[in-house]
């Protein structure tokens, strides 16, 4: 299938998905509820949950279990998107190809809808058949606890301070200053690789991976959430500002440390292509049921949005 429909179709699922966990807009107060909608259905690209899904299908047909947890990492995602743009953090007004949150509902609304998401997705990942019917008794319910904890036990950390949020952290502290290369790969590893990184592990985890694999692919992720970050720090300056729905030359404004202010644009392409024949390679043992996957690599850090 070419991957641009594979990519509209799984997008779709996850949208549907989104829908029904996220309360109606109208739902008293309906201002949060118009927040929370406005940022999710946005236009993302939907990355994480798609990575999610693929990954699953790699062992099992039964893909749609993913559902409710892969929704939860999407939620957590723009959750930090919404923090990420505050006038305290990067300053942008566009996200998405919308005004940011704040710059449409105020900030103390963005603030609030970032925590919104946020605990919406742990109660996603608590939810039982008697919360939230037809997705989880089909799927996430038949999933035994010990698992449903234990994936739940990995985004936790993959959000906290010793993923996203500890790479944040770093990423605010080294605006202006000149940083090792130690210091910029713990900012791509934790700011970005640690949810892609939670992806590809909760679509392996969920659906019976054994640990060879599941370490060959937590290898994998973690050479693509690194290079993800560099195609980020690249679409900043060589981005189709249009399709990204977002404005170029954050970084340099805010005296960011990236990849490619460290080594170029040139560089930061060397680097990417390294990373991404590193990742394919830990893809090989997976043969042909690897191809959509391999596909879906490619187009991630090879895209122009
Ligand atoms: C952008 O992520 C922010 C980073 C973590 C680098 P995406 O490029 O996946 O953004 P959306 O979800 O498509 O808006
Ligand atoms: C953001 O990195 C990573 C997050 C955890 C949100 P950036 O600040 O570079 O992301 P963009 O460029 O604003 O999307
Ligand atoms: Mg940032
Ligand atoms: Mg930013
Ligand atoms: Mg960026």
């Amino acid at each position: 299938m070419h991957l641009n429909k594979l990519l509209e179709e799984k997008k779709a699922v996850i949208d549907d998905a989104l829908r029904f966990f996220l309360p109606d807009e109208t739902d008293y107060p309906p201002t949060i509820h118009r927040a929370l909608h406005y940022s999710v259905f946005a236009g993302g690209k939907r990355i994480r949950p798609i990575l999610a899904l693929q990954t699953a299908e790699l062992f099992s047909p039964n893909w749609r279990r993913i559902i409710p947890p892969a929704c939860a990492l999407e939620l957590i995602h723009t959750y930090s998107l919404i923090h990420d743009d505050l006038p305290a953090m990067d300053n942008d007004d566009y996200r998405r190809g919308r005004l940011t949150s704040h710059k449409v509902f105020g900030e103390g609304m963005a603030i609030l809808a970032g925590d919104a998401l946020l605990t919406l997705a742990f109660e996603i990942l608590a939810g039982t058949k008697d919360k939230y019917g037809e997705y989880e008794s089909d799927y996430w319910s038949n999933v035994s606890p010990e698992v449903k904890l234990n994936v739940n036990f990995e985004i936790a950390v993959a959000a906290g301070t010793k993923g996203m949020i500890g790479g944040q952290v770093v990423d605010l502290k080294s605006e202006g200053k000149s940083i090792t290369k130690e210091t910029l790969e713990y900012i791509e590893e934790h700011k970005t690789g640690a949810l892609i990184t939670a992806s590809v592990r909760l679509g392996a985890l969920l659906s019976g991976a054994n640990n060879r694999d599941l370490h060959r692919l937590t290898l994998y992720a973690r050479l693509l959430g690194n290079a993800f970050q560099i195609v980020d720090d690249l679409l900043d300056i060589e981005g189709n500002e249009e399709k990204m729905g977002k404005a170029k030359g954050a970084d340099a404004r805010n005296q960011k440390p990236t990849y490619v202010s460290l080594y170029g644009l040139e560089g930061a392409k060397k680097r990417r292509e390294e990373l991404y024949k590193l990742a394919l390679k830990e893809l090989d043992d997976f043969g042909d049921k690897a191809d959509v996957l391999r596909e879906l690599t490619r187009f991630i850090l090879y895209r122009n949005y």
